[in-house]
């Protein structure tokens, strides 16, 4: 089982808190398609053949990309990679990329999940957050989406914003549960160096909200979410009882994947190679040659690190036995003994033979990965 991921780094307009690679122009998008094609056929091999259950258009916006461009990259993955017929294919849409005819192509192209950058209902976060759709063209695209027959549909929400409060958040949870989506990813606004937001941080110009602000927000989620029959099976991720993104489970499961496209990171289970972060660069290196990405080999220390940042912000917590096969038995002490401290808290459990977070460890989730971090010189 393996997955791929394809970065389309274009949006049309900048939100003040994107981290994630993205330039503001489709000018190089002939070329960029082309390179894309082109990794695609010189990276058959990097998943040795394993069957690809999972295949994620993320960005960036894919959605900028018309159907034809978005079915010729899925025709050079399936006639490079050994696609199963159960694949599921993911495309994330931004609102005003939406319409009925535009959602008809994508189920004809075998896409089978979308995901929705709906972030808020409110007018005033997404003014603020400088998204380009309006909550009026929210309802109307996860509408169009339904109708359209997706049956896995999920959105994006963020929480946290300065100027949301609780009520605010909670106005938006019961909204979105009124629709019929299957799944959740809802995030707490962070503010990444370097991004609009970022800097109006260290400059003075906004603030966080705080922290008890944040926890009673987060608690929110947790409640309304299970409620309207959700599960929280990741700190950010709710979905409804066999609608859990396969495709992120995965990660989190430490299966391959093969990420294509500038910035896009791949993983082998020892190895973990990421692309350049520069539509250019890459267009550029791809069309001659040249190396378009950077490797690390990883050794025991950061396979133990990744596995546990990834697996304690799962329901399915750390698994003992996979701890102890991997990392032998100074691995295993090392979990048991740090867990004791917080399973004494209340906040981590064992459950059969993992150990996972309680509700309330995972409001400090952050800081008890942290301290389960081994350093390279320990
Ligand atoms: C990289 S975006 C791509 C989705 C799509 N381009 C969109 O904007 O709708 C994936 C999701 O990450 C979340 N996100 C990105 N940066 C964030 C931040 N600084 N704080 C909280 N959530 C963030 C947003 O919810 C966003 O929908
Ligand atoms: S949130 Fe989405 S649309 Fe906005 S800049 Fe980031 S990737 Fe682009």
């Amino acid at each position: 089982m393996a997955g791929i991921y394809i970065h389309i780094p274009f949006c049309k307009k900048l939100c003040f808190y994107c981290d994630f690679y993205h330039i503001i122009s489709l000018k190089d998008n002939t070329a960029f398609i082309d390179a894309l094609l082109k990794e695609t056929s010189l990276r058959k091999d990097y998943l040795s053949s394993e069957e690809v259950s999972t295949i994620y258009f993320g960005g960036g916006t894919p959605s900028v990309f018309s159907i034809e461009e978005i079915g010729k990259i899925l025709d050079r993955i399936k006639n490079n990679f050994n696609v199963n017929d159960e694949c599921e294919i993911t495309i994330e849409l931004n609102p005003d990329d939406v319409n009925p005819a535009y959602l008809e192509s994508l189920k004809q192209h075998d896409i089978n999940r979308v995901s929705l950058g709906i972030q808020s209902w409110r007018d005033s976060d997404l003014k603020m957050l400088n998204r380009r759709h309006s909550s009026a063209q929210a309802v109307k695209a996860l509408e169009d989406t339904l109708n359209a027959g997706f049956k896995n549909v999920s959105i994006d929400l963020i929480y946290g914003i300065p100027g949301m409060d609780k009520k605010d958040w909670e106005s938006n949870l019961d909204f979105s549960f009124s629709f019929g989506i299957k799944h959740l990813s809802a995030y707490h606004l962070t503010f990444e160096k370097g991004t609009v937001f970022g800097k109006m941080l260290e400059k003075g110009d906004m603030s966080e909200i705080d922290e008890d602000d944040s926890n009673a927000q987060f608690n929110s989620l947790i409640e309304k979410a299970e409620s309207a029959g959700f599960i929280q099976y990741e700190i950010s991720n709710f979905g409804k009882p066999g609608y859990f993104s396969l495709h992120n489970s995965n990660y989190w499961k430490q299966v391959s994947y093969i990420g294509l496209g500038p910035s896009a990171h791949s993983f082998n289970g020892y190895s973990r190679q990421w692309n350049i972060r520069d539509v250019k660069g890459y267009i550029n290196a791809i069309n001659t040659g040249k190396e378009f990405f950077e490797s690390e080999e990883l050794d025991t220390k950061i396979r133990f690190n990744e596995y546990i940042m990834t697996s304690l912000r799962t329901m399915w917590g750390i698994d003992l036995e996979y701890v102890e096969k991997m990392f032998e038995k100074e691995g295993y002490d090392y979990v048991v003994n740090l867990a004791t401290k917080y399973r004494n808290y209340g906040m981590m459990k064992q459950e059969k033979n993992s150990l996972v977070l309680t509700n309330q460890g995972k409001m400090i989730s952050d800081n008890i990965i942290s301290e389960f971090m081994m350093l390279e010189d320990e």
